[in-house]
């Protein structure tokens, strides 16, 4: 078995590293996902590769309880009776007519002893949830919220209107075709805590992936009809990371006698932040082929970078690199930029148009009392990325992806192509590090008579791209987005025309 051991030599990197991911500060209330992940890709460059290779095994992901419970034991699960019913959402303020699913939300108590909670916003399906699939959204960062944005402004039923206090309905969502939760991961993170106050100091893909694990196991004691339902665990940005790990934690704890099994069938992970060496490298290549960078930055790049130790010439190219990009988003290259003196006070919205200052509207919706109230959530100063250090993050995620072929779950690495910041060239490059024999050619995929994207399927892995999409995929392309999951969630590659 393949496990990486990724902390005690990230500890040892960090230790005498001046530059490193803990000392990325948070708590500003105007940053969001892009900020974070752009923090600790550039932290990465002030540290040689951590040697955190599948040459170094260790069971830790086999036992994950095992580091912070001192030995073996099946994870806390606590007392659930009465608690879905008062996580029931009677409605949101400011949400439109015509609701026809079901809403919950509240804590789920992880560590009882710390007093850690995560917060969940759960939304069934209108028709035929009893025999639609579970599914686990979860945003990167880290420290990111799943609420905030997956579920207010990428694929969750609603969005948020400009004046912050109404909502509209997303007629993509992909609760169509799914009942999905929202975690906001790990405490620290949205309306999720923790009593005390050092766990967010020592946060990390480790403790993440615990917290979340024991999270879904308490979660099915509370919802017990979705205890043998098909669950997949979808993502992205870096949760390229979080979630293969808790897919791999959950394949390890459902062979262990006496836990509950969990019916893990599948993932999928957008411009997912899997491996720094080949994401990196994707990322300037995307840069100088989608005319963002100059002919000589390019060559200066391929010359001195190999994306493992960082040379000085080398760092000088990828921050002229960095620079000659100018202003623009890099996680749509062509979408506007957020003008807030600007922003159409009272616009209705439209979920076809993506509304680049969408983060300030939700910031204002999800920090109103009775919004907060409605939610079941303690009175919180709510930003959209939130929690302290991150001690914990291997490299490279690819030998978990590895395991998980092993297993034989559906796994599918999906990309909008014009996210500059982890693009479809950091993702292909990754993946064809893994040398997959190629079972369904790369083709293109239709929706409504136009080209979706390109699909290419390799025997345990599906790469599919979706096309005007930039990295929060279901916001710049909301059909295309859900004919691709309901394919992914079907079994199916998107169809041939
Ligand atoms: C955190 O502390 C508060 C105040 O003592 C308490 O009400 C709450 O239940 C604690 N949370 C957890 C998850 O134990
Ligand atoms: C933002 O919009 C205001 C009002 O239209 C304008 O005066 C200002 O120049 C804009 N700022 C940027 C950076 O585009």
């Amino acid at each position: 078995m393949i496990i990486i051991k990724l902390s005690k030599l990230t500890w040892l990197l960090l230790l005498f590293s001046s530059y490193h991911l803990a000392s990325f500060d948070y708590y500003s209330c105007e940053a969001n996902q892009i900020d974070y992940l752009n923090k600790l890709i550039r932290s990465r460059r002030f540290r040689n590769r951590a040697p955190d290779h599948p040459a170094e095994l260790d069971n830790e992901y086999d036992q994950p309880g095992q580091e912070y419970y001192g030995h073996f034991s099946p994870v806390y699960v606590g007392n659930h009776k009465g608690l879905k019913k008062a996580d029931k959402i009677k409605s949101l303020p400011g949400q439109p007519q015509g609701v026809d699913f079901d809403q919950y939300s509240g804590y789920v108590t992880v560590d009882p002893k710390a007093g850690r909670a995560l917060f969940y916003y759960f939304v069934e399906s209108p028709q035929d949830s009893c025999s639609k699939p579970l599914m686990l959204w979860l945003n990167g960062g880290p420290g990111c919220s799943s609420f905030g944005y997956g579920a207010m402004q990428e694929l969750g039923p609603f969005r948020v209107k400009s004046n912050g206090n109404r909502l509209y309905l997303n007629e993509f969502s992909w609760n169509k075709v799914a009942n999905i939760i929202f975690l906001e991961s790990p405490a620290g993170v949205g309306f999720s805590y923790t009593n005390t106050s050092s766990d967010l100091y020592d946060f990390g893909d480790d403790r993440t992936a615990v917290d979340s694990y024991t999270f879904l196991v308490n979660w099915l004691e509370r919802f017990p009809e979705y205890k043998t339902r098909d669950f997949f665990i979808t993502g992205e940005s870096y949760a390229g990371h979080y979630v293969p790990q808790l897919a791999y934690t959950i394949l390890s704890w459902n062979k262990k006698p006496n836990q509950p099994v969990i019916n893990l069938k599948g993932i999928a992970i957008g411009n997912a932040w899997i491996d720094d060496v080949t994401g990196q490298q994707g990322m300037y290549d995307f840069f100088w082929t989608h005319a963002l960078n100059s002919d000589e930055t390019n060559a200066g790049i391929n010359k001195y970078c190999d994306f493992v130790e960082y040379s000085n010439p080398c760092i000088r190219y990828l921050n002229q690199g960095d620079e000659e990009i100018g202003t623009i988003d890099t996680y749509n290259i062509y979408a506007p930029l957020c003008n807030s003196s600007r922003s159409k006070s009272g616009s209705t919205g439209s979920v076809n148009e993506f509304d680049p200052c969408s983060d300030n509207y939700v910031r204002t919706y999800m920090n109103r009392k009775n919004v907060q109230k409605a939610l079941h959530a303690k009175p919180t100063r709510w930003s959209s990325c939130g929690a302290v250090g991150w001690t914990d993050s291997p490299t490279t995620i690819l030998p978990i992806i590895e395991e998980l072929i092993g297993d034989g779950i559906s796994i599918w690495v999906y990309s909008g192509d014009i996210d500059a910041r982890v693009p479809v060239t950091s993702s292909r490059y990754a993946i064809n590090t893994l040398k997959l024999p190629v079972v369904n050619p790369w083709r293109p995929w239709y929706y409504n008579n136009l080209v979706g994207g390109y699909v290419v399927e390799y025997e345990g892995l599906t790469l599919t791209t979706i096309r005007g999409a930039g990295h929060l995929v279901p916001s710049y392309q909301p059909e295309r987005a859900l004919a691709m999951i309901s394919s992914f969630l079907q079994g199916k590659l998107p169809p041939p025309s």
